[in-house]
């Protein structure tokens, strides 16, 4: 799949926002792994184009736990938080109408994954004992992997032990690095139920970002999330003094980021919003998961 390159629009076109707002919609293809429909498009506006992704809402599967709103609004919605921390982990998000109906469209984001002549994102030496644990090629491991349970790579935190569909034991880590973090820390507030390692996406501009938030910002915990490896540990100074930052403009009940919020979550969702601010920052530790650690399934 060719991409289209933000980066590549010169500064006397429309902006990649312009592009992702009001470009028309031309569907490339569907993602098949996908739980919902979810259509890869190219939004073109004038002469230039943007890749994006296009989750309709009439595509969505109607979760029983999640009555209330639509799963695209809650991807908007997590966007909007993102934005307001200042931390620019979820692509651009926006809702708006395409070919079938309404519904949520985000900016791609390129990776190795996803880009032709795909390179490894972290390397570990050739000697490491993880090479050839997992089915990846031989000296990738990515940022959330799994290894066998006495080859933990360094640099990594352990999340679960488990036994693979063979019965061996395996366990599930992932790296120890702070743009993870910020995301382990978006989920906590966002109260994600759903981030698997595929919904981390550590893309070729050298930023880690999230995706899929579709099943955010429940009135009631149901954080399920593979980056349990900082659970009880200190959230770095600085993401606590924008987590405060996000409390005070949370606080004033007519600002923008408010309202909004208020058109895709309920009042009871945006003020458990507030709250799991209000305790993470005061607490400024991550949160203890319940001994059995949740984790979404399948976590890749
Ligand atoms: N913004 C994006 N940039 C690049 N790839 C994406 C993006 N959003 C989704 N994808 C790809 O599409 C797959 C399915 O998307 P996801 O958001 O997980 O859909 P679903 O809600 O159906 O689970 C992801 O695992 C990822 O490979
Ligand atoms: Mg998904």
């Amino acid at each position: 799949m060719p991409s289209a390159d933000p980066l590549e629009v010169p500064d006397d076109g429309p902006s990649p926002s312009e592009i992702l707002r009001t470009g028309e919609l031309v569907v490339v293809g569907r993602i098949p792994s996908a739980s919902n429909v979810t259509l890869v498009c190219d939004a073109v506006l004038g002469d230039r184009e943007l890749r994006c992704v296009y989750k309709p809402v009439r595509g969505e599967v109607p979760l029983w736990d999640f009555p209330d709103g639509t799963l695209a609004g809650r991807e908007v919605a997590s966007y909007l938080i993102s934005q307001a921390l200042g931390w620019d982990v979820i692509p651009e998000t926006v809702l708006r109408d395409g070919p079938v109906g309404p519904g949520m469209l985000q900016r791609w984001i390129s990776t190795p994954d996803n880009t032709e002549r795909s390179h490894s994102s972290t390397t570990v030496s050739a000697t490491d004992p993880f090479i050839g644990a997992s089915e990846l090629p031989a000296t990738r491991v990515d940022l959330v992997d799994l290894c066998p349970p006495d080859a933990m790579p360094t640099g990594f935190r352990a999340v679960l032990e488990a036994l693979d569909g063979l019965g061996e034991p395996v366990l599930l880590v992932h790296a120890d690095d702070p743009r993870l973090q910020r995301i382990a820390v978006l989920d906590v507030i966002l109260n994600n139920a759903d981030r698997k390692g595929g919904h981390v996406l550590e893309a070729l501009d050298g930023g880690v970002y999230g995706i899929d938030h579709g099943i955010c910002l429940h009135t009631d915990d149901k954080l399920r999330t593979v980056l349990w490896g900082w659970a009880g540990e200190p959230v770095p100074a600085h993401l606590v003094s924008d987590l405060r930052a996000l409390e005070q403009q949370l606080a004033d009940g007519s600002t923008d980021l408010r309202t909004a919020l208020a058109e895709h979550i309920t009042a009871d969702e945006l003020d458990a919003l507030s709250l799991r601010i209000t305790i993470l920052a005061a607490s400024a530790a991550m949160p203890e998961p319940p001994p059995h650690r949740p984790i979404p399934w399948p976590p890749f």
